[in-house]
């Protein structure tokens, strides 16, 4: 887990060393990605390296070449099986600060392994808590940008709280959660905002939709209001660290009895035989 990539290298982590002037540092300027290894095989490549794609491109950012090569390498050097891939890129470092970037920088590209519990089968079943905020981040969540401090400090709120995620609404209606996509069943009708500037596309939610139309269930992406959440027969949250996260109270609303309901349980199960015959 030690070794990592940064800008050509592959070195100690403890080795590494970036400029102070590196505009991620300085601005947070630049997008990332997370991206599961399962078993050595590095989960859906293709649609996180997409992702980061557009984000490079809405952040006016050329595309980078080669890093499947090198997340590969990582993969091969690392003697784990399962673990996260960290994929940096800021727009690189400028003589002086300024919010005005120059146009000829190199990008930082910085590549590591991290480890992120994955909950236990028990703990999916027993499920976990929410808490509600008002979305106050910036309205280009579509971007998977590094500054993120307004999901920081939402994520530490349902820490302090108790709560495994801080699901965020917007002119009253749900957007995402502070590290997670947000799915409702609601009289077996499955329901999750549907994409805009407002949330992440998230891979996981994509590979949900997909999977639970094979198996017959269609989502219904559209608005989402706080009492819809308040009032769902089930809630989960879906991310690349844990795919599916049950939700059994939110704030003082207890959902299906407190107990990880039917269907996210079915969603959880898809997810988990897929990811074992990745
Ligand atoms: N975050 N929305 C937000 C705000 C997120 O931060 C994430 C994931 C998601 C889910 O996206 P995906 O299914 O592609 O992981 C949605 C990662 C795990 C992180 O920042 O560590």
């Amino acid at each position: 887990m030690d070794e990592i990539y940064l800008n050509g290298s592959f070195l100690p982590k403890s080795k590494a060393q970036i400029s102070i002037m590196d505009r991620g540092f300085l601005f947070g300027d630049g997008v990332y990605e997370l991206i599961p290894v399962f078993n050595k095989k590095v989960f859906l490549l293709d649609q996180h390296l997409k992702r980061l794609k557009n984000s490079l491109n809405l952040i006016q950012m050329n595309e980078i070449q080669d890093l499947d090569n090198i997340i590969n390498k990582l993969v091969e050097k690392n003697q784990k099986s399962t673990f996260f891939i960290y994929l940096h890129i800021t727009r690189g470092a400028q003589d002086y600060r300024n919010h005005i970037y120059s146009k000829n920088l190199n990008p930082t590209i910085l590549i590591m392994c991290e480890d992120y519990p994955q909950f236990s089968q028990d703990l999916i079943k027993k499920g976990f808590f929410a808490t509600i905020q008002d979305d106050f981040r910036w309205m280009k969540s579509n971007i998977k940008s590094i500054s993120l401090l307004g999901n920081v400090l939402l994520k530490n709120y349902a820490f302090d709280n108790g709560c495994y995620e801080t699901l965020l609404f917007r002119n009253k209606r749900l957007t995402e959660g502070s590290t997670s996509n947000v799915f409702i069943v609601k009289n077996k009708n499955i329901y999750t905002p549907k994409l805009s500037n407002e949330l992440l596309p998230g891979v996981t939610r994509d590979l949900l939709i997909r999977l639970l139309s094979k198996n017959g269930l269609s989502v219904i992406e559209s608005d989402i209001h706080e009492s819809d959440v308040i009032n769902a027969d089930e809630v989960w949250c879906s991310s690349s660290t844990n795919a599916v996260v049950p939700i059994v109270k939110v704030d003082d609303n207890i959902i299906n009895n407190g107990k990880t309901g039917y269907t996210t349980m079915k969603v959880y199960e898809i997810a988990q035989e897929f990811i074992t015959n990745f």
